[in-house]
């Protein structure tokens, strides 16, 4: 079977791609597009960060998240009180890639602290966890994140938006 992909980017050579990729701005829509440049501006506003970046999912937002920040060999601290989905993301797929994750039962910021060594890359957290409905502690851990010079990443899921949840701002502030 032959699978054939193409795209605009597959007619220009690959050293002309590589110059136009340094540009910044709307040159490449899956990149950046002005309906997709303004959706994000105003996410960014609404969650009190400087910049936002959207995705087709959660997952896929995760993957982008953590794999700029880890590589095979690396791992990540995550709560295990997570949405299944992500679960599994984390256990199997990430394996797959080389990428470790450290599951803390719950979200003590101790426990957090105890499992960081020398390849751990982010802590990672639900900012209301799915199904438990727990609230972390977000300044505790994040004091461990920045104790430790590693972030601290936060999924949020859109549905209830209080001052309470608003993730950017809780993690950062
Ligand atoms: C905490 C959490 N994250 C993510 C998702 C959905 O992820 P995706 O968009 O990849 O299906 C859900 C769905 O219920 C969720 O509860």
């Amino acid at each position: 079977m032959l699978v054939t992909c193409l795209s605009d980017i597959n007619i220009i050579k690959s050293n002309q791609a590589h110059e136009l990729l340094k540009e910044f701005g709307n040159i490449y829509t899956r990149i950046m597009n002005p309906t997709t440049d303004v959706f994000e501006k105003r996410i960014a506003a609404l969650e009190g960060g400087v910049a936002a970046l959207a995705t087709s999912s959660g997952q896929a937002s995760q993957f982008i998240a953590l794999t700029n920040i880890l590589g095979a060999g690396d791992n990540f601290i995550s709560t295990s009180y997570l949405y299944g989905g992500t679960y599994n993301q984390f256990k199997i797929q990430f394996k797959r890639i080389g990428i470790d994750v450290k599951f803390v039962d719950g979200d003590d910021p101790g426990e957090f602290e105890r499992l960081i060594d020398d390849k751990t890359k982010a802590i990672y957290l639900e900012t209301i966890g799915n199904p438990g409905f727990n609230i972390p502690d977000f300044d505790a851990i994040a004091r461990v994140a920045g104790n430790n010079n590693i972030p601290l990443i936060t999924e949020h899921v859109d549905d209830i938006k209080t001052d309470l949840t608003r993730a950017i701002k809780k993690t950062f502030a």
